[in-house]
């Protein structure tokens, strides 16, 4: 029996990465897909390898007119949503002393008020539908305690945390569950970026930053998309009726709580 078979589901950020993962394991599972992102092209392109159960949408989520736009072409394409992963995200590291206003803005833009706004877009339907639903945010071990050179990408993650316990109370009473997935270190295209940073900021050679992550997580290596996918898939599912308001680490023990 496939676990989300019939169901409808909204994915922000997914045409690659992590939320390319979701997507191809929710179509596994029975589900059809919107792969919402702001790289249309890329969208296009995965939609055309994925097949007839997932539709692309041009969305950027710092946007609040192609909030509703993307929203309302979803639900046009695919009947409803049942499921939403508010996904997209940028990653922002700098020294305090050099953080500016413009990637403060855009980070949490993107990361926080995109969440917030397209979870609001979403509720605003369920609620209309009558019938619940599951929504998904993406938290990071980030959002757990503050890094010395990433002080706004973790603030963003740690604000993800906090509207997932508000959302979740709110939004419990129309059958709407609202959770969180904190993932760790997960390898992608997403790290390029984020070791050649380091490199600079810590005097490291490319490559070096992402080997002692990897060492020093328990498991004994980064994650992968796919390592997240169950946890996804479980939060979206029936089994899940009951969670409310939670953020779970997938991180292979990096952090526990
Ligand atoms: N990779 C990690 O180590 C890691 C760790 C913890 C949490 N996370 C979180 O997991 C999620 C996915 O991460 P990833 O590594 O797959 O990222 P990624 O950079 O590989 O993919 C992000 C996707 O979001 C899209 N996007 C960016 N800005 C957008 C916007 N304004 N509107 C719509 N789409 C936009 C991009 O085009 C891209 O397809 C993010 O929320 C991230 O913060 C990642």
């Amino acid at each position: 029996m496939k676990r989300l078979q019939g169901k409808r589901a909204l994915i922000t950020g997914a045409a690659r990465g992590i939320g390319l993962a979701f997507a191809k394991k929710y179509i596994a599972e029975g589900a059809r897909v919107a792969i919402a992102d702001i790289d249309i092209e890329l969208a296009r392109k995965v939609v055309a390898e994925l097949g007839s159960a997932a539709v692309a949408i041009e969305m950027d989520v710092s946007k609040q007119d192609s909030i509703e736009w993307a929203v309302a072409e979803t639900i046009e394409q695919l009947g409803e949503i049942d499921i939403l992963i508010n996904n997209a995200a940028i990653f922002s590291a700098n020294p305090i002393v050099e953080i500016t206003r413009e990637q403060y803005q855009s980070a949490f833009d993107i990361n926080f008020a995109g969440t917030l706004f397209t979870l609001q877009a979403v509720a605003k339907h369920m609620i209309e539908q009558g019938k619940g639903g599951k929504i998904i945010n993406m938290a990071s071990q980030a959002g757990r305690r503050g890094e010395s050179l990433v002080a706004v990408y973790c603030a963003t993650k740690a604000a993800i945390i906090s509207l997932t316990q508000s959302a979740g109370m709110n939004l419990i009473q129309y059958g709407i569950n609202v959770n969180a997935i904190s993932p760790g270190v997960v390898d992608g295209e997403h790290w390029v970026g984020v070791d050649a940073f380091f490199a600079k900021h810590e005097n490291k050679a490319i490559g070096q930053k992402k080997e002692e992550v990897g060492a020093g997580v328990p498991f004994g290596r980064m994650g992968t998309a796919e390592d997240l996918t169950g946890m996804a898939v479980f939060l979206a599912s029936d089994e899940a009726e009951y969670i409310v308001a939670q953020t779970y680490n997938v991180d292979g023990g990096q952090w526990m709580s």
